[in-house]
């Protein structure tokens, strides 16, 4: 025994930890070991702009390193994504042209139909999943057709119905609705399940808040409402409650997928979700959460890689089993770096 100094001798004896969390957190070796939550490539979803006409990418300003793709373009695009570790795409069409109901958007040979086609002869093994809506094929940049200055309700699921019938027709594997109409899920079903794409899944945009984060979205979409805002067919972003009541709705619907977004400002509604729904459920991290993380690292505010796989853990441990992310090829890039 070393001899103990005589303020030692008077102090009491250090007590016993039984537990000390540190011993597992001590290398990174260990760390890795137990961690609860892995981001693998197949978790993450990449977003896909495409528009009409062809020529090189074309850059989105207010979203570094993303651009808007002519669908010639993904002949190249889609199987280097692929060699990337890749796993899926959720593809956002520019429209050729608006008019008031957003026909363009359920053309067959429509930027999205086409896209789907290249795609699926370029990269086989890519999931292909769609977004549904009209906001960027409509001359008043809303999701539905307006009747008195409001969104009509009824008649957009049916013109949703049609877009998700093209897409099908074209291969997608999956189609995703998120112009928030009641109904939209069953129509789509409907209308998929009438023209013989029983097999088409369905991912439903459930929770959608209506959100200040959307905005550098709808620069690369050219979809900003022209007049008013979404608020009349997004959801309040302070209700919980109702955002579960729209899962609900969805999965009785027959949603194959549940998705929520912002992800990052509804983690506590995917840990909900996680209790109620079995349905694998989907998180939208986006367009405002891209530019957020990526201004505030070219500033040196933040470390880019550590803060995004931060967004992203946290993400899956509150419950998501995919993530839809612009920042899926710097994770593919990072995963390459570590290995
Ligand atoms: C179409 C749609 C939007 C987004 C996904 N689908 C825009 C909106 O509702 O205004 C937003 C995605 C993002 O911001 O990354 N309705």
């Amino acid at each position: 025994m070393p001899a103990r100094s005589a303020a030692a001798a008077r102090a009491p004896a250090p007590r016993t930890l039984p537990v000390r969390l540190r011993r597992l957190r001590r290398s990174r070796a260990l760390r890795d070991w137990v961690a609860e939550t892995d981001v693998g490539l197949r978790r993450l979803v990449y977003p896909i702009f495409v528009r009409p006409g062809s020529g090189s990418p074309e850059p989105v300003p207010s979203m570094p390193g993303v651009a808007r793709h002519p669908v010639r373009a993904l002949a190249t695009l889609a199987p280097r994504l692929e060699a990337e570790g890749i796993r899926s795409v959720l593809l956002f069409g520019v429209g050729r042209t608006k008019d008031d109901e957003g026909s363009d958007a359920w053309a067959p040979d429509g930027v999205v139909p086409e896209a789907i086609r290249a795609i699926r002869r370029a990269a086989p093994e890519l999931v292909i999943v769609t977004d549904v809506c009209l906001c960027a094929y409509t001359r008043h940049g809303h999701c539905g057709v307006l009747h008195d200055g409001a969104v009509e309700n009824d008649a957009t699921v049916d013109r949703l119905g049609r877009v998700a019938v093209a897409h099908a027709a074209a291969g997608a594997d999956v189609v995703a609705p998120s112009a928030m109409m009641d109904g939209q899920v069953a129509g789509l079903r409907d209308a998929l399940d009438g023209a013989g794409f029983a097999s088409t899944a369905v991912l439903a945009y459930s929770t959608k808040h209506a959100s200040a984060f959307y905005g550098p979205f709808r620069e690369a979409e050219g979809s900003a409402p022209a007049t008013g805002d979404r608020r009349g067919y997004q959801m309040d972003v302070r209700n919980a409650r109702e955002a579960i009541r729209e899962m609900a709705l969805d999965a009785a619907e027959g949603a194959d997928l549940l998705m929520v977004k912002p992800a990052g400002t509804s983690l506590d509604l995917l840990a909900r979700a996680r209790e109620i729904f079995p349905q694998p459920l989907v998180a939208y991290q986006v367009s405002g959460e891209y530019a957020m993380l990526k201004a505030a690292a070219a500033q040196g505010v933040v470390e880019e890689r550590a803060a995004v796989e931060e967004t992203l853990a946290a993400i899956r441990r509150a419950g998501a089993d995919l993530i839809v992310t612009y920042f899926a090829r710097d994770v593919a890039r990072w995963r390459r770096e570590v290995a």
